[in-house]
């Protein structure tokens, strides 16, 4: 058993979580769902933190859900403990995060990864939403997020055959972000993290929200949603800073206010 199921440290300004519970292809039990919650909330507070990367390692991101810890729980047990309903602290994570996935992301692990807000991805890496051969569905997002990600015919075949979509598949569906040489992943997804931390915090955040609110709500209340907020930036320092450096033609020197 892995003494710590997830590991954690600070590189420059990007908080990173990786999974570790190899001997169980990092399947997520209670323990890291809490404690990946608690590492976020914590990178989260930290005004000096302004990306995160959640990664797994080279054999998986993670294989889904704990079956074994799952797998005797009665539907009164599941239902008055909203399993599963924690994660929603994760989503509410207001900074980036970007998810480095190697090897299997299946179940709940596909669902992980799509909670981030963008996915790094090598040629192997294999998703999949095999809930199906269990006698479920997915219970993390799977249904919605990856429907959201490749529309409903691939997000069909996904759920209902339980079949696995490699790398190269995924970006062409639009689930992956960036595809890269397998050995790149992380550093590619800490490239990404350190551009974005070389911006200004608030503004980060409030273009997350924007993004986010596209899968909430109509166009014009989402396009009302963006221009109010883009009026608001015009009340941080960082927006002088960002207009005046580029009127000097000099790099921009953010302050995070
Ligand atoms: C618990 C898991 C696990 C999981 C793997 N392991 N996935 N334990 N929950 N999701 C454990 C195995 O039992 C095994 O432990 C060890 O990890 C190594 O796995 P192997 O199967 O021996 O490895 P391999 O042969 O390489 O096969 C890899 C695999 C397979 C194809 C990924 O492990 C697999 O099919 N895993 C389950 C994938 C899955 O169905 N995910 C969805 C879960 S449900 P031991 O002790 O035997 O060495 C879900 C959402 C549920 O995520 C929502 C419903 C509410």
């Amino acid at each position: 058993m892995s003494e710590h199921v997830i590991l954690t440290e600070i590189v420059d300004r990007v908080g990173v979580i990786r999974l570790n519970r190899p001997e169980a292809l990092n399947a997520l039990n209670l323990a890291i769902l809490n404690t990946v919650v608690e590492a976020a909330e914590a990178f989260q507070s930290d005004p000096n933190i302004m990306a995160l990367v959640i990664t797994g390692n080279d054999k998986a991101f993670a294989a889904g859900a704990d079956i074994k810890e799952m797998a005797d729980k009665s539907y009164i047990e599941m239902h008055q403990s909203d399993w599963f309903s924690q994660w929603t602290r994760f989503t509410d994570i207001r900074l980036p995060i970007v998810a480095a996935v190697n090897g299997f992301a299946l179940g709940g692990g596909c669902e992980l990864a799509m909670m981030a807000d963008l996915i790094i991805a090598g040629p192997n890496t294999k998703f999949g939403q095999p809930e199906i051969n269990l006698g479920v569905i997915p219970g993390m997002g799977g249904s919605q997020r990856l429907t959201r990600a490749v529309g409903k015919s691939k997000a069909m075949d996904m759920v209902l055959t339980g079949r696995m979509m490699d790398g190269e598949e995924a970006e062409r569906a639009g689930l992956v972000a960036r595809l890269v040489e397998d050995d790149k992943v992380f550093d590619t997804a800490m490239e990404v993290a350190q551009t974005i931390a070389s911006k200004s915090r608030p503004v980060v955040m409030a273009a997350k929200e924007a993004v986010d609110t596209a899968f909430e709500t109509s166009l014009t209340q989402g396009l009302l949603f963006e221009r109010r907020a883009f009026h608001a930036l015009f009340a941080l320092e960082d927006q002088k800073e960002g207009m005046d450096a580029f009127s000097n033609k000099r790099r921009a020197q953010f302050q995070d206010r």
